[in-house]
């Protein structure tokens, strides 16, 4: 019989080593914590993405015979394997395919797919095409390594349907591996929440195959749906996306698996707080550039809010977002506030690159600095010779006048008549873009008299970007408030992301995020998590509370933004991965007892306390995820048998700015708790 207390691990998605979305940040965040906890027996599966793999993988051969052997076993079908060392945090192995190299076997396949599941795969469809290569080379892959090793039980977990072929290839061919099928979304859910549905009053009554058939997107939604069915254990991100998963995709979630981050804590906490300061000022450095020749307002009175993500218009509240920000505007116009609110757009967007005005607004205000520094240094070096000399100095000789001119020509260059533009790239398709036309209906151009001004950079951050110089998290880090609005949004890195450095953030109700915190903290809004209400408010009752949320925030000294910002950062500790990994833990050891219910004698908990000693939770803890009984409507999958004490471990309490308002961090406690 095979060993079920030390089995070996083998986590499957799209996004190892291949930055998309949120899905990449789960893997490469929870890396750590499961590396500590299986060693070299966890291992990654993904796609070989030639254009990152150079620096995202280091090569390296296995030392295990049983992974060495399979390798060697697909390559002999000339399939192109990278293993490596993937150079994160917790370096875990991995084991990347070249799609390409599986291409003659994808007919096949595709036919034996339809053969075993009833899967149908129309021809051109890319993304089903690599999912349906991926999902038989991970099922091909996983017989090899049983075939080798005789000694471990194997655990396979598979991420968004993506990974799912390979989940229903395990049941089909009764691989004896234990499974574990985790969404982090449903695709019918994003596609019809990205129409004009009304989809959480609606979400029992959806004819599934019919609108994903609508959708076009029949074959992938079969795919999902199969592995949500096919594995021993099914797991979404949070209770708002298993109950959506129980309907659109018909088989309610055994746990619900929230998504932590890898949380660093800084010795001091000023040490964030100077960080903020460092990247304001970069910031401030673009907006001098970008508004050149409007720049009416006073830095020192001036808030950065943002929004970013993938560019899903409604579903990331982006529309909402802008509506908020017009109604802000003129509320801060009508009181004549002295606030001014540069509202950051990042979501990337199919462009021709920076525009010439753009990139010439950085290098104006560039010369300009340059200049004054050139202008400086010879006024400088004047003093010093006068005085160096015994001389007296007159202060109004000490401008020569070709350095008068060479400034008022410097001057000169950063004026301008035309406003300073919304939008820092060429659009591909400029008249149809949401974002810019949604800015026009409101008459968001940045005029000088807008306290609101607006910069829609469609395009990813990094810090080689010759216009904002800075890598996203720096670039949150610069920024006083993260604005997220969601529409759907299973769990929502980005204000979470936000939290860990100390930036406040508005999430929503319909958020797996925001419903987290709402859950489980008394007064979110108190750290800093402002929660806007999308689920029983209408729209535009929605739209107003956000913007008086974003008002109030304007209102605040710097004081209480200071305050603020280091209660939010407290919060991370519950974020943290040490915390949230224990769901993790949860699905594997359900998903082992289920394979293999004669290995296990009651209370028999292995794993959860074995490498992570860390984590101290109550034997009391059922091993396997229940279903409490259903109350209603109310999502009701077990997610809440984390053991959170009412005061966070660790925090300090001693913080000489944040003496003024520092209550305990209130959690609710919830009444499955134990
Ligand atoms: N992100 C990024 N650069 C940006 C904006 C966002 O790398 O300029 C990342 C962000 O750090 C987050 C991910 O994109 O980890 C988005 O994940 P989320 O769960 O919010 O949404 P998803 O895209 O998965 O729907
Ligand atoms: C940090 C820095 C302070 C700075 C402040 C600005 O706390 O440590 O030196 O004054 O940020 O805060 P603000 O919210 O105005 O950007
Ligand atoms: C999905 C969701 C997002 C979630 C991420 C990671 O892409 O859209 O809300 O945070 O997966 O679970």
């Amino acid at each position: 019989m095979r060993d079920v207390h030390q089995p070996l691990l083998f986590e499957t998605a799209w996004e190892v080593a291949n930055k998309v979305g949120g899905i990449y940040t789960v893997i490469k965040t929870k890396a750590p914590i499961t590396c500590q906890e299986y060693g070299n027996r966890y291992h990654l599966f993904g796609p070989l993405n030639h254009n990152t793999s150079d620096v995202e993988v280091e090569p390296v051969e296995s030392t295990i015979p049983a992974i060495r052997e399979s390798i060697s076993a697909l390559e002999r079908e000339g399939i192109r394997i990278l293993h490596g060392r993937w150079l994160i945090d917790g370096a875990p192995m991995v084991i990347l395919f070249d799609m390409g190299s599986a291409a003659h076997k994808l007919d096949e396949w595709k036919g034996d797919l339809w053969k075993i599941a009833g899967i149908p795969s129309p021809p051109h469809d890319i993304e089903t095409n690599d999912s349906i290569m991926l999902g038989y080379l991970v099922a091909w892959f996983l017989k090899e390594v049983l075939a080798h090793d005789l000694e471990h039980a194997i655990v396979a977990q598979f991420h968004e349907w993506q990974a799912g072929v390979g989940a229903i290839l395990c049941h089909k061919w009764k691989i004896d591996v234990s499974t574990i099928f985790t969404t982090h979304a449903t695709l019918l859910g994003r596609y019809l929440c990205a129409g004009n549905v009304d989809f959480y009053n609606n979400l029992k009554h959806f004819n599934v195959d019919e609108e994903a058939g609508k959708r076009g997107i029949y074959h992938r939604y079969c795919i999902e749906r199969a592995a949500a069915h096919c594995v021993d254990v099914f797991t979404t991100v949070s209770n708002i996306t298993a109950y959506e998963a129980e309907h659109l995709l018909k088989r309610r979630p055994d746990g619900v698996l929230p998504n932590g981050l890898n949380v660093v804590k800084f010795s001091a906490t000023h040490e964030f707080q100077n960080l903020h300061a460092v990247a304001k000022e970069k910031i401030n450095n673009f907006v001098r550039g970008h508004f050149h020749g409007h720049f009416n307002f006073d830095l020192d009175k001036t808030l950065y809010f943002f929004t970013a993500g993938r560019y899903e218009f409604r579903n990331k509240g982006i529309d909402m977002y802008i509506d908020g920000l017009a109604r802000l505007n003129q509320r801060l116009k009508a009181c004549n506030s002295p606030v001014t609110v540069v509202a950051f757009i990042i979501a990337p967007a199919k462009t021709h690159s920076f525009t010439v005005e753009t990139l010439k607004g950085q290098a104006l205000i560039k010369q300009l600095r340059d200049s004054i520094d050139e202008v400086s240094n010879r006024i400088g070096n004047r003093m010093f010779e006068l005085l160096s000399r015994g001389e007296d100095i007159k202060v109004e000789e000490l401008l020569e006048e070709q350095d008068q001119i060479l400034l008022k020509r410097r001057a000169l260059a950063v004026k301008r008549q035309a406003l300073p533009p919304i939008v820092t790239h060429n659009m591909v398709s400029d008249t149809e873009d949401p974002v810019i036309n949604q800015l026009r209906h409101h008459g968001l151009f940045n005029n000088d008299e807008d306290r609101v001004k607006v910069v829609f950079h469609p395009e990813f951050l990094n810090a080689n970007n010759p216009v904002i110089g800075l890598d996203y998290e720096d670039f949150i880090r610069g920024t006083h408030l993260g604005v997220f609005p969601s529409y759907y949004e299973p769990w929502g890195y980005t204000p979470a992301e936000c939290t860990v450095m100390g930036v406040p953030s508005i999430t929503t109700n319909l958020s797996g995020f925001g419903c987290y915190m709402e859950d489980n903290i008394e007064r979110p809004e108190d750290y800093g998590i402002y929660i806007v209400d999308r689920r029983l408010k209408a729209p535009d009752e929605s739209i107003d509370q956000l913007a008086s949320v974003m008002f109030d925030f304007c209102q605040k000294t710097r004081r209480q933004r200071i305050n603020q910002r280091n209660r939010t950062e407290r919060l991370s500790e519950i974020l943290d991965w040490k915390r949230m990994g224990i769901e993790y833990m949860k699905a594997r050891h359900c998903a082992i007892r289920r394979r293999n219910p004669d290995a296990f004698t009651s209370g028999d908990y292995f794993g959860y306390d074995a490498d992570v000693g860390k984590l101290s939770r109550p034997t009391s803890i059922p091993g396997t995820p229940k279903h409490p009984g259903a109350k209603g409507d109310e999502l009701d999958v077990d997610i809440s048998t984390l053991s959170i004490s009412s005061e966070l471990p660790g925090v300090k309490s001693e913080d000489a700015i944040d003496e003024e308002f520092r209550p305990p961090i209130r959690l609710k406690m919830n009444s499955s708790l134990n």
